[in-house]
Order: structure tokens, then sequence, then C-alpha cells
């Protein structure tokens, strides 16, 4: 008769056990039951780097690795991205739903009446000096609204946790802009509600002043389409900050500066940055085979390849590849492109990467179009913090309202001295 369950027999005692199989995963604690004694711990799981760990149960992105599939709230990424704003998306991030032309018009609305960021902002980024890199800066600004803001930590109230989580979708690009004019050495230029999200976000930014023109529609439609790729991207590094930070009934502010920390790493976030680093010391394509022996023997990783759950192409590159094309097409090419097309097309065909099922990631053609528009390769982690607010605020709520979830305290192996003393 088929059960849902795992029949286990410890060999040690020959006791034999039956553990209950619910959507696919046994619960770890059930392992506890095994014992070799009464006074025994039991048994538990060891997985470093979660490698096979549910840790919660999510409604909000869908990622098959296998297949190549990227869903919000059910709803593929090719679908939204394009065809609806980045606050829509952010709308059915955090509501489950998308909005209706009227809750789009409110939602909008709220979010323009809170681009208005605290003015001790301006004090506190004006401190950094301009060589500071901007990730440090955006996790101190972020951990700053915290304590500016006083109600953010009444976590219990649903109206209230709300309001901050529109405050964060508002206030960091705000912020992010204002990063930017700092470490460029330019004035802050106060954020206008007259404008939409991205436009907002460009207008701070450049004022019209470098390469990307804030009045081209299609850098509005490009900043909206990278923001909604980097929406959600399920229980990743940051993400699991989020949550484990905010088990503890931390305010959002501070879970989400936590999360900034862990996305600014080179393995994470940080890797759209070492990309352009990688394609600007290739130089020139003839140079890409010695960078592929180089990977390959474990001397240095090709950035933007491979991804712990893509076994296979990674939607978002497909739908950035495409982005960047468009791009070039209208403010010129870039020989870095043509590096990076190159470099992928080595790759798609090489036995090593083959093998591994290592692809493009997210971050390899982004950098590419961050750098035409004109920012800085040290600020490309920053606009992927301004895409992944919504999927952060998304994960924490849900983490919230989740009556199963309790304060994130994982077991250890202990390997250190039993006990000693201390000697005279
Ligand atoms: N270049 C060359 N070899 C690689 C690469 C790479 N980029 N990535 C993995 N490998 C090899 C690795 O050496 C190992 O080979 P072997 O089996 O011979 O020891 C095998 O592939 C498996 O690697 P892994 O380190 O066990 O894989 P992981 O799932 O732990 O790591 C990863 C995933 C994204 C950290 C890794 O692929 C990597 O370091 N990529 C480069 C950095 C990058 O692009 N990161 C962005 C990820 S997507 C956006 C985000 O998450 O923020």
């Amino acid at each position: 008769m088929e059960k849902d369950s795992l029949t286990v027999v410890d060999n040690r005692t020959s006791q034999k056990y039956e553990l209950p199989i619910s959507h696919g995963t046994v619960r770890t604690r059930e392992l506890r039951n095994i014992k070799v004694s009464e006074d025994d711990f039991g048994l538990m799981g060891y997985d470093p780097g979660y490698m096979n760990t549910a840790s919660c149960k999510s409604r909000i992105t869908y990622l098959d690795g296998e297949k190549g599939i990227l869903r919000y709230r059910g709803y593929p990424i090719e679908q939204l991205t394009g065809s609806k704003s980045f606050t829509d998306v952010a709308y059915l991030l955090f509501f489950g739903e998308l909005p209706d032309e009227k809750q789009s018009r409110e939602w909008d609305q709220l979010i323009r009446s809170n681009y208005q960021v605290p003015e001790e902002i301006g004090r506190l980024i004006e401190v950094f000096p301009e060589h500071a890199h901007p990730m440090g800066m955006m996790a101190a600004a972020t951990s700053a609204l915290s304590s500016l803001y006083d109600d953010s930590r009444d976590v219990a109230d649903p109206e209230n946790r709300r309001r901050q989580a529109v405050r964060l979708i508002a206030q960091i690009p705000v912020m992010a802009a204002m990063v930017y004019r700092r470490i460029s050495g330019l004035p802050a230029i106060p954020p206008d509600e007259n404008y939409s999200y991205s436009k907002n976000f460009l207008q701070m930014m450049f004022d019209g002043s470098i390469v990307a023109d804030p009045n081209n529609p299609l850098l509005e439609q490009v900043m909206d389409a990278l923001f909604t790729l980097h929406g959600d991207h399920e229980q990743n590094c940051s993400t699991t900050t989020v949550r484990g930070v905010g088990s503890a009934n931390t305010d959002p502010f501070l879970a989400v500066a936590s999360a900034i920390a862990a996305l600014s790493g080179p393995l994470h976030g940080g890797a759209n940055e070492s990309v352009l680093k990688m394609l600007h010391e290739i130089g020139t394509p003839d140079r890409i085979p010695e960078r592929i022996i180089q990977a390959k023997k474990g001397e240095a990783r090709l950035m933007g390849f491979g991804h712990r759950v893509y076994k296979n192409y990674d939607p978002r590159a497909r739908i950035i590849k495409e982005l960047a094309h468009r791009i070039f097409a209208s403010i010129g090419t870039s020989k870095y492109l043509d590096i990076a097309l190159e470099l992928e097309r080595i790759t798609l065909s090489d036995d090593y990467f083959i093998s591994r099922k290592l692809y493009p990631n997210v971050d390899f053609y982004s950098g590419l179009i961050y750098e035409a528009l004109g920012f800085p390769s040290n600020f490309f982690t920053v606009l992927f913090v301004i895409g992944r607010i919504p999927g952060w605020v998304s994960q924490w709520e849900e983490m919230v309202l989740d009556q199963e979830q309790k304060i994130a305290r994982p077991r250890q192996i202990y390997l250190g001295h039993e006990y000693r003393e201390v000697e005279d």
C-alpha cells in the first residue's frame, strides 16, 4: 500500500522509525526521536549552506532551476517584464494579486507620496567620503531609517507593517540616488512626486547630465524591467537573512539592512560588479580562451556563470540579454557586449561548463546595460537592492504571518575541546 512516509532503520539499535512525508519533505525535528539511549539528544540533520533544507513554506516565488522557470505569485517573469510597471509587480509580490486599474493608481500614488526621506539621511550620507563603497552606505542609511521611524518596531500591527514596507519600496531608490550623488561629488537632487518610480530615480541620479538621458522612455522601461527581474528569487542568501533577522521580531529596516549586507558579497549580488571587472580584464576577444583555461583550472571563476539552483539557462539572463541588445541598438554598442557574447558562445560548447550546468546568470548581462547607461560599476549591486526590496518585504511579511516560524536558531556539530582548565 502506498504511504506518504519514510521508514528508516537505525542500524545502531535495529529500531525502525516512520517519518511522515509532506510536500516532499520530512521534518528534521522528527529525526530527534531516533536515539541510541534515553539521554541521547537524538539525530539532527547536517546541511552546511542549506543545500537541501527547506526553511519555510512560501507562496511568493516559484522557481524550477532544472527547467529554467521563474514565476512571481504564479505569473511567469516573461509575462510580467515589460507589460507591468515595477510598482505593479511590487504590489503583486506583497499582496499576492496584480492590482486592478484603481488599485494600481492608488498604490503608485502612495509610493510617490513616500519618496521624501527623513532629512537626517542627507546628513548621514554626507559623512561618507567620495571613495566609500555605496553598498555599505546603503546598509547604513537603511539601518538609520529604523531609528528615525519610531513606529517601525511595532511589527505585530499589519497596518504598521504595510506602512514600513511602502517606505522601504519608495525610499530605497531615493537613498540610492543620494548615495550616488555623494560618491560622485555632486549635490543631491530632491525626489519629485510628479515622476514615476523609475523616472524619479533616473532624474535624481543623472539630472539629464550624462550618458543616460532620463527623458528617454526606453531607459525608464529598461529600468522597470531590470528591477522587475530582480524582484524576488525565493530563499537565496539575502532573503534568508531578512527572514532570519526578522524572525527575532526585528524591525524591517534593520532586517533589510542585513539583507543589503548579504547581497553585497561577490558570490551573491556583488557578482554583477565582478562580471564587468572580468570583462574589462579580458579586454579583447582573443584573450577569452586564456580566461576560460584559468576558470577550468579553478584559478578564477567565470563571474556571472553558475547558480546554486539554476541548472539550466537563467530565465532572467535570457530577458536581460534581449534588453542589452535593445539598449545597445538605441545608444550605440559596447565592445564588452561582443566579449560577453563570445564568452557565452564558447562556454555553451565547452564540456567543463556543460557537465557542471554552468550558464550565464542574472548578473552576466545586467552589468553591461548598467555601464552603458552611465552607472559606475561599484553601484551595480545597489540597483539589485532596489529591485529586490519588494521581494524582501514580501518575504518578511510572509514570515511574520507564518504561525509555524520561530526565531532562527540552527544547531551545530561541536568539534572543539570538550573541557579545559586555564593554567596558572
Ligand atoms: N566558473 C567556473 N567554475 C565554476 C563556476 C564559475 N562561475 N561556478 C561553479 N563552478 C564549478 C565549481 O568549481 C565546481 O566544480 P568542481 O565540481 O569541479 O569542484 C562546480 O562548478 C560546482 O560549483 P559550486 O561552487 O559547488 O556551486 P554552488 O552552487 O555552491 O555555487 C555560485 C553557485 C553562484 C556561488 C557559483 O556558481 C559561482 O561562484 N558563480 C560565480 C559568481 C556569480 O556569478 N554569482 C551570482 C549568482 S546569481 C545572482 C545571485 O545569487 O545574487
